[in-house]
């Protein structure tokens, strides 16, 4: 009977300890639930990109990704293939998903007020990101981008240094009604304006890519006023390096024939310059990601922000582009 008690007993202390072991490992997992971040619940954002149209555009995408995984925040993330209409569903989806909030890189400026209004009335707050929206300003809490004005301005300054003040230019532009697109062709004649020999003779749009710029690059040379062209000034990078193939192509010299600048500094901006065929690129930095979600998980927590942030960049020169080119990021 004793031996039957003592096992008994031993058996009941076991099972005891056992579920005293159950409960605290429960115990530990709540605590340790990924999805609760340390209790506190996960935020959720929603990103509506516009699509892959340049080695920035690719390398800001990356940027976003990378900051929002190492914060552990969720993203939904959205690739509009540049097209508004693909945006504006991509926003009302992020409504009906309820995200924390929503940050959006607008394609072009204008159309926005109606998806604003409904991001407003659900109760989401919006952060634009690289570009800028022509609404209300009370329908987005920030605005984190460039200021692209002030890059056609560099632009513009550096190429009436280059070339003396005397210049028949080609312009090639970004995506037609996006901001950089508007505000690179302002700052650009501004700061040209006061050069009598600095004349645009040839502007068309590239829509921001390599193989576009190429095609309006053949189409400038091609055209009566081909001959007299002696500068190019590219709204960015990828339309500038397509530009250069078709200068080779109509045997011509990028960066000696025909003076260029572009704008983003990008890594193969500056391997151009290395090789002579590029003389000056204006940085526009697409490595937003740790100022955009600082942004965020501010506005998430409901503190306040200001409401436009510039991102801080440079200009890039021909001879400083050897020194600069194993520093860069992107
Ligand atoms: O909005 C930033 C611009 O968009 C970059 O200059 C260009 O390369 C990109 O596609």
């Amino acid at each position: 009977m004793k031996r039957g008690l003592g096992l008994w007993l031993t058996g009941a202390v076991a099972l005891a300890l056992g579920m005293g072991l159950l409960v605290s490992c429960k115990d530990d997992t709540a605590k340790k639930d990924p999805g609760a971040t340390g209790g506190k619940k996960k935020l959720v954002v929603g990103f509506s990109q516009i699509g892959a149209e340049s080695a920035w555009r690719t390398a800001n995408t990356d940027s976003i990704k990378a900051e929002a995984e190492k914060r552990g925040i969720e993203l939904k993330f959205a690739d509009a293939q540049q097209k508004q209409q693909n945006q504006i569903g991509a926003i009302r989806a992020f409504i009906t998903q309820k995200v924390d909030v929503i940050a959006f890189s607008p394609v072009v400026e204008t159309g926005w007020e109606q998806v604003l209004k409904e991001a407003k009335a659900a109760g989401i707050p919006v952060v634009l990101s690289d570009r800028a929206v022509k609404a209300d300003d009370s329908l987005y809490v920030a605005f984190l981008g460039a200021d692209f004005i002030e890059e056609g301005r560099r632009a513009g300054t550096f190429l009436a240094k280059a070339t003396g003040g005397k210049a028949q230019i080609a312009e090639l532009r970004g995506t037609p009604g996006s901001a950089p697109e508007l505000d690179r062709a302002k700052g650009f004649r501004e700061a040209i304006e006061k050069y009598p020999d600095m004349k645009i003779i040839k502007s068309q749009t590239g829509n921001f890519e390599r193989a576009k710029g190429k095609e309006a690059m053949e189409a400038f040379l091609k055209s009566p006023e081909g001959a007299q062209i002696t500068a190019l000034y590219a709204h960015n990078d990828d339309m500038a390096l397509g530009a250069i193939q078709a200068i080779e192509e109509a045997g011509k010299k990028p960066g000696k024939d025909i003076t260029i600048v572009s704008i983003d500094g990008v890594k193969a901006a500056f391997e151009a310059m290395v090789d002579g065929k590029l003389n000056c690129t204006v940085e526009c930095n697409p490595l937003i990601g740790a100022q955009l979600f600082d942004i965020i998980e501010k506005v998430a927590a409901k503190k306040p922000v200001e409401k436009r942030i510039v991102v801080e960049e440079g200009v890039f020169e021909q001879e400083k582009a050897k020194d600069a080119l194993p520093t860069r990021k992107y």
